[in-house]
């Protein structure tokens, strides 16, 4: 696990920023045994592409970078 002195305690530069921080949320939920399972047993996540995913989709909420053109609601929808 990452420890919590690499999370960056200035603001947010760019994307190796929001990776860290980024990996290190979901770190945490891969250890919280409720959100584990939600994400493991009931979406059957693959984290291996969804992580770059979400660096894309924060740099784009952040920096209007314009990385992350999906619509990231749609698979969401599928889980209720
Ligand atoms: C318990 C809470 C959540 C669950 C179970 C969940 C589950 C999922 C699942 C199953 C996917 C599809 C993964 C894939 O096929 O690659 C996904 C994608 C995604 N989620 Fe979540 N999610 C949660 C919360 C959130 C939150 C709070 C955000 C943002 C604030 C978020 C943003 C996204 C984005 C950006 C994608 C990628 C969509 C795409 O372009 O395909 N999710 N999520």
């Amino acid at each position: 696990m990452i420890p919590p002195d690499s999370i960056p305690h200035a603001d947010l530069l760019g994307r190796d920023d929001i990776k860290v921080l980024v990996d290190y949320f979901y770190e945490k939920v891969r250890e919280d045994l409720l959100l584990s399972f939600i994400f493991d047993d009931i979406a059957e996540f693959d984290w291996g592409p969804h992580l770059p995913k979400m660096y894309d989709f924060w740099k784009t909420m952040l920096f209007q970078s314009g990385s992350y053109h999906e619509n990231p609601l749609r698979p969401h929808l599928g889980l209720s």
